[in-house]
């Protein structure tokens, strides 16, 4: 019988070819699969009907989709199966529809998570380990050549971070290379942010000041999914390196360690606030750790500087509270801390909804430090990723990736 565990696609991992079919028994409202190598999975028939995409019922891919699950009622049996010599699967059901199906088709649905599905990606975590590992890309590679960019994407679908070297530190470049991974977010700030301190700033004791490894703007509905940190100018020895986190670890860490308190941040709900009286006002409840259905963490929003005041019980917010603190000590921790000096020409691309970012302070009166940033949705570097991996690693186009701070 196939091992029904939940198989997974690891970090830079493809799938495995598909295994010859050999056979389908019909067995009313479930059908068996059975595969050359002797194994076998299973499917359930109202699911295989929903599945059929011929012309008469249309194709979800495109969305001219034209049968709806209350089409397909709970008791549907196949009327008769039959493979044919080019391994393709007739399924004939009891009002004569005719739906076929790949043999591949049906090998990833019937041997893969549990009953049936597309297998799931589990991240590759990483604490101040991440120099050796981290990948780093060529500027003009990821510009020019589609794999070279499909080799940077699945970098950061597997860290939530990456490194392009060779930037030109002039400020187009930004944009340029960044519209490689998909569509760049206008938001209330712009397209483009720059950081910039300078030895005359008059408000630089703000602004050069440390900064705890934090995710932007927690406090929207949707946060900046990828973000773009583009070393345009930096002062060498005056301070300002940059810390970054794998928030999926450090929540690891919270599940071993103080299961109570991970518990906390995955359920009660946290708000994050930002007004700029006038001009904006945004508030976000959410949870600091998302969990997917089947309890992996997809996402992470948190910075302590946008905590609004909590609501709840005095016992629950002080619980709360002791969470969160808990959390600050472990993305304050060294050792939990990726630690890199920005060169001009280089750039950090992370991803906001695993990957907190934050510095040192540094002295603004030595050298002017300038910083381009900017934010791309999270489902369009997906997109990117998905569509090139069609091309360049098709085994690993479809799993489910992690889906970021979704509530
Ligand atoms: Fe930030």
């Amino acid at each position: 019988m196939l091992d029904m565990q939940t198989q997974s696609v690891s970090a830079g991992q493809a799938l495995a070819t598909p295994r010859p079919l050999r056979s389908m028994r019909n067995e009313g409202t479930r059908i068996t699969v059975e595969f050359d190598d002797g194994s076998a999975g299973r499917l359930s028939t109202r699911w295989l009907r929903l599945a059929c995409e011929c012309d008469i019922c249309g194709d979800t891919a495109s969305g001219k989709r034209w049968l709806t699950p209350a089409d397909v009622p709970a008791g549907i049996r196949a009327a008769s199966i039959e493979i044919s010599s080019d391994r393709m699967t007739d399924v004939i059901w009891p009002d004569g529809h005719v739906s076929r199906f790949a043999a591949g088709f049906l090998e990833v649905h019937a041997g893969h998570g549990g009953d049936f599905g597309a297998p799931r990606f589990h991240p590759e975590l990483w604490s101040a380990d991440l120099a050796g590992r981290l990948g780093r890309f060529a500027f003009d590679a990821v510009v020019e050549d589609d794999e070279a960019l499909f080799r940077s994407l699945r970098a950061l679908r597997d860290h939530g971070i990456a490194m392009l070297t060779g930037v030109p530190a002039e400020p187009e470049a930004t944009l340029r290379v960044a519209g490689r991974y998909g569509p760049v977010r206008e938001t209330s700030y712009g397209k483009v942010f720059d950081l910039i301190s300078r030895p005359d700033a008059r408000v630089a004791g703000e602004t050069a000041r440390a900064q705890i490894p934090h995710t932007d703007e927690p406090f929207r509905y949707s946060p900046p999914g990828f973000i773009f940190f583009h070393a345009i100018r930096t002062g060498a020895g005056i301070g300002g390196t940059s810390l970054m986190v794998d928030g999926f670890q450090v929540a690891e860490l919270m599940r071993r360690n103080t299961p109570e308190l991970f518990d906390l941040l995955t359920r009660h709900g946290v708000t994050f606030h930002r007004e700029h009286a006038g001009d904006v006002f945004f508030s976000a409840e959410a949870h600091v750790i998302s969990l997917d259905a089947s309890g992996a963490v997809t996402g992470i929003r948190y910075n302590d500087r946008c905590l609004a005041p909590q609501a709840g019980s005095v016992e629950e917010v002080d619980g709360l509270i002791e969470a969160l603190a808990e959390l600050t000590r472990l993305i304050c921790d060294p050792a939990n801390q990726f630690q890199h000096q920005l060169r001009p020409g280089e750039v950090l691309v992370f991803d906001n909804q695993r990957v907190l970012h934050g510095r040192t302070a540094f002295d603004p009166t030595l050298a002017v430090r300038h910083l381009r940033s900017c934010n791309l949705d999270r489902d369009g570097v997906h997109s990117a990723f998905r569509t090139l991996a069609r091309r360049f690693a098709p085994g690993e186009a479809e799993a489910v990736l992690y889906q970021g701070a979704i509530f």
